[in-house]
């Protein structure tokens, strides 16, 4: 049995029956692949709500190579690499891009499986190619942006056909010609001819000052996807709540805010036995401490009811759950 709490920052007391560390590709060709098996990275996008009776493989493979091209730095990076260490080196070396993307936790590697994005910024947009090990047929490949199926916190990794598919390394390319992304409501405060370091710092401090920082207080940050819904059910929507807020996506769809849904919905105070709503981001779930997998599941459960209740929308988790035997089915 191998103890799984200090590896997912929701930090539920749960375990693996199997657990190899890949350290070295070399170790690749020795895997051997089973249904059940868990690719894990640094566990902020998943929870493991009950002891997991198959085999976690995780990512710690290092190393990075930086190439100047005439226009854009390559940036390849192993999956096992921390994110956020990886942004701060970029901006602080002069290779901006990731800024918006700072605090995001977790690896290189988990980036492209969820397409990373925040502060009006997807991953997707500075993804040159994905390295991967297919490890039933044990052989190499990349695999191009176009064929990595980049959509809102959606790729090809996540389907569940593509779940022997390890991600060992990733290709940026930044271009050279940069300007500020500002778009994003949390940053209009910034002048435009603000620096890359200045919307990285900037984003930090809006990160800390709503999102619960896992070493604090145990979470795996936006626990619902933002619900995508057609202009139509928006309109109707809207007539009721002005101030609902709303994202383009389409020219026949738009996100909603889950955030603000649950919020105005009543549901920020709602807990069940450790696990509860956090009190600055309702779309956050926290593990107060001694947190169950079921109060996961119950408080989860009953946010989806009344978000469809009160709103006719479906909520759907970011989060990847997992029971005992593999992903919980929600609906
Ligand atoms: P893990 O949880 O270990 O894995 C996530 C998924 O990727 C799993 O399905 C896993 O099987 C798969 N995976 C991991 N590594 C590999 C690999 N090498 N090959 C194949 N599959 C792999 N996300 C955002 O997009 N934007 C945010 O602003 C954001 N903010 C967050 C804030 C907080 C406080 C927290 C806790 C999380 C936040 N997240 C955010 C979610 C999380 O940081 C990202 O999803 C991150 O990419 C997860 O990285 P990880 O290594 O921890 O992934
Ligand atoms: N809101 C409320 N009450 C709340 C939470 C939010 O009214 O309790 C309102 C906010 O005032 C704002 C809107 O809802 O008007 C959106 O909130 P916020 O800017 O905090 O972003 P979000 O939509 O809740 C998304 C991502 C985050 C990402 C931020 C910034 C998803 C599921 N979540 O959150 O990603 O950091 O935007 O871009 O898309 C994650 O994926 O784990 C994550 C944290």
């Amino acid at each position: 049995m191998f103890a799984l709490q200090k590896r997912h920052t929701f930090a539920l007391p749960t375990s693996a029956k199997e657990l190899i560390e890949i350290t070295d590709t070399e170790q690749l060709g020795e895997l051997r692949y089973t249904p059940d098996t868990w690719i894990l990275g640094e566990g902020s996008n998943t929870i493991f709500a009950a002891d997991y009776a198959g085999q976690v493989l995780v990512n710690k493979l290092r190393g990075m190579v930086i190439e100047e091209a005439d226009n854009a730095w390559l940036v390849r990076v192993a999956a096992g690499e921390n994110w956020h260490d990886l942004v701060v080196k970029l901006v602080h070396d002069g290779m901006p891009g990731f800024e918006n993307l700072a605090l995001i936790p977790g690896s290189v590697g988990a980036a492209p499986v969820q397409n990373i994005g925040a502060y009006g910024v997807e991953i997707a947009t500075f993804i040159d190619s994905v390295n991967v090990y297919d490890l039933k047929q044990h052989r190499q490949f990349s695999l191009s942006n176009a064929e990595c199926e980049f959509g809102y916190r959606n790729s090809i990794f996540k389907r569940s056909e593509y779940a022997h598919w390890l991600i060992t390394a990733v290709q940026f390319r930044l271009p050279k010609e940069w300007l500020a992304n500002l778009t994003y409501p949390d940053l209009a405060v910034l002048p435009q001819q603000a620096s890359a370091r200045d919307v990285m710092e900037h984003v930090i401090q809006v990160r800390n000052a709503k999102l619960p920082n896992p070493n604090e207080l145990a979470n795996a940050g936006s626990f619902f996807k933002n619900p995508i819904v057609s202009k139509e059910q928006y309109a109707a929507l809207a007539e009721q709540h002005q101030d609902m807020p709303v994202y383009p996506v389409s020219e026949s769809h738009v996100k909603l805010a889950a955030g603000w849904l649950i919020d105005k919905a009543g549901l920020k105070a709602l807990r069940i036995g450790d696990i509860g709503v956090h009190s600055r981001q309702a779309l956050v779930l926290v593990n107060h401490g001694r947190g169950t997998g079921e109060q996961l599941r119950a408080l989860a459960g009953e946010i989806i009811r009344e978000i469809k209740r009160i709103y006719g929308v479906d909520l759907e988790p970011e989060v990847r759950v997992l029971g005992s035997s593999g992903l919980i089915a929600w609906q």
